[in-house]
C-alpha cells in the first residue's frame, strides 16, 4: 500500500491580477487535506474509490474528460506505461469541492504522488507540480499554476506566471480565520469576465493590477519583516479593488463587513471570488469571536489557521 496526502491552500493577496502576470501570495492550509491510498488489487483495471463524491468506478468507464482519469493517464503517460496495472485507489478529502481552497489542485498532487511511488518511479516535485497544472486547466481554463504551486510545495509562496518558484519567510506567524460562503463558483467564469473587463479597458485595468502588485509587494514586506498586523488595511485595499473587478458577491461582501465589526484587523475574499472563500486577519484572542461571528452571518464554516514557516 502506498499513501500520500496534500494540503489545501489559501491565496493572501494578489488572485485574478496574477492571471495578467502579477505577483500573488498563497500559503497551504494544512487543516483540509487530500487523503490517497493505493492498493495492488486481484481485480482486473484500476478502481477508483471517492466515497466523498459517491465516486466508485473502474477508470476506464469514467469520461474521458473526467479530472482523475486524466490525473492517472497523465501519471502512466509520463512514467511511459502502456498496459495499465490493477490497482485500488481510495481518494478521501476533507477539502470543499469549487470553494478556493484547491480541492482540484490537492487531489491531482496527492494521486499523482501517490501513484508513481506505488509503480516504484516516484516523480520529483517540479514534475508533479507540472502535471498537477495539466489538470487544473481542466477546472479553470487558464488557470495562473498558483494552486498546484502552493500546493505542490506545501510552503508559503510569491507567485508569478512562468516564472522560477520563489517562496517566502514569515518573520513572525499569524492567524487568519476563512469563512466559507458555501456557494460554489467556478472560477473559470469569474477569470473570463475580468479577462473582458480589461479587454474593453486595458488602460484602465492594468492600472488595477498594478496597484494589486504594490499591494502584494508590501504584504510580502510586512509578512517577512514579522509586521504582519500591517496586512489588515491591505486586505481592505485588495478587496475593494477585487469588487471593482465584480468578483466579489453580496454573501462575500456580507462575510467581510461581519469579520471586521467583529474584531478583524482585515478581511477579503480570496481565490475566484462570487462566492468561495473570503480570509480575516485577526489578533489570536480574537479568532473564536471573528469564527462565530462569521457563522452568524451565513458562512457554512470557518477554519482558524496559524500562518507560519513549514
Ligand atoms: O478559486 P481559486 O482559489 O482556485 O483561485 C483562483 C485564483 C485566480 O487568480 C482567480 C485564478 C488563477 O488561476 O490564478
Amino acid at each position: 500500500m502506498t499513501s500520500a496526502s496534500a494540503p489545501g491552500k489559501v491565496i493572501l493577496f494578489g488572485e485574478h491580477a496574477v492571471v495578467h502576470g502579477r505577483p500573488a501570495l498563497a500559503v497551504p492550509v494544512t487543516q483540509v487535506h487530500v487523503d490517497v491510498e493505493i492498493r495492488d488489487s486481484s481485480r482486473a483495471g484500476i478502481w477508483l474509490h471517492a466515497p466523498g463524491i459517491y465516486l466508485h468506478a473502474e477508470l476506464s468507464k469514467l469520461p474521458r474528460t473526467n479530472a482523475l482519469r486524466t490525473v492517472i493517464e497523465n501519471v502512466f503517460r509520463s512514467l511511459g506505461m502502456v498496459a495499465a496495472p490493477s490497482l485500488k485507489v481510495t481518494v478521501k478529502s476533507s477539502i470543499p469541492v469549487a470553494s478556493g481552497l484547491g480541492s482540484g489542485a490537492a487531489v491531482a498532487v496527492a494521486v499523482t504522488r501517490a501513484l508513481s511511488s506505488h509503480l516504484g518511479y516516484p516523480l520529483s516535485d517540479e514534475q508533479v507540480n507540472a502535471l498537477a497544472f495539466e489538470a487544473e486547466k481542466l477546472h479553470h481554463g487558464t488557470p495562473s499554476g498558483i494552486d498546484n504551486t502552493v500546493i505542490t510545495y506545501s510552503r508559503p509562496v510569491y507567485f508569478i506566471k512562468n516564472q522560477p518558484i520563489e517562496t517566502f519567510n514569515v518573520g513572525s506567524p499569524f492567524t487568519i480565520v476563512i469563512g466559507d460562503t458555501g456557494i460554489s463558483a467556478p472560477t473559470r467564469e469569474s477569470v473570463g469576465d475580468v479577462r473582458k473587463l480589461w479587454e474593453a479597458d486595458k488602460a484602465k485595468w492594468e492600472t488595477v493590477f498594478n496597484q494589486i502588485r504594490e499591494i502584494v509587494q508590501a504584504a510580502k514586506n510586512a509578512i517577512e519583516s514579522g509586521k504582519w498586523p500591517k496586512l489588515g488595511p491591505l486586505m481592505d485595499e485588495n478587496h475593494a479593488l477585487l469588487q471593482q473587478m465584480t468578483v466579489s458577491s453580496p454573501e462575500l461582501d456580507r462575510l467581510v463587513l461581519a469579520a471586521k465589526t467583529s474584531g478583524a484587523i482585515g478581511a477579503k475574499l480570496s481565490g475566484g471570488g462570487r462566492g468561495g472563500n473570503m480570509i480575516a486577519l485577526v489578533h489570536d484572542s480574537d479568532a473564536e469571536k471573528v469564527a462565530d461571528a462569521l457563522k452568524a452571518a451565513g458562512a457554512k464554516n470557518s477554519i482558524i489557521t496559524k500562518i507560519e514557516n513549514i
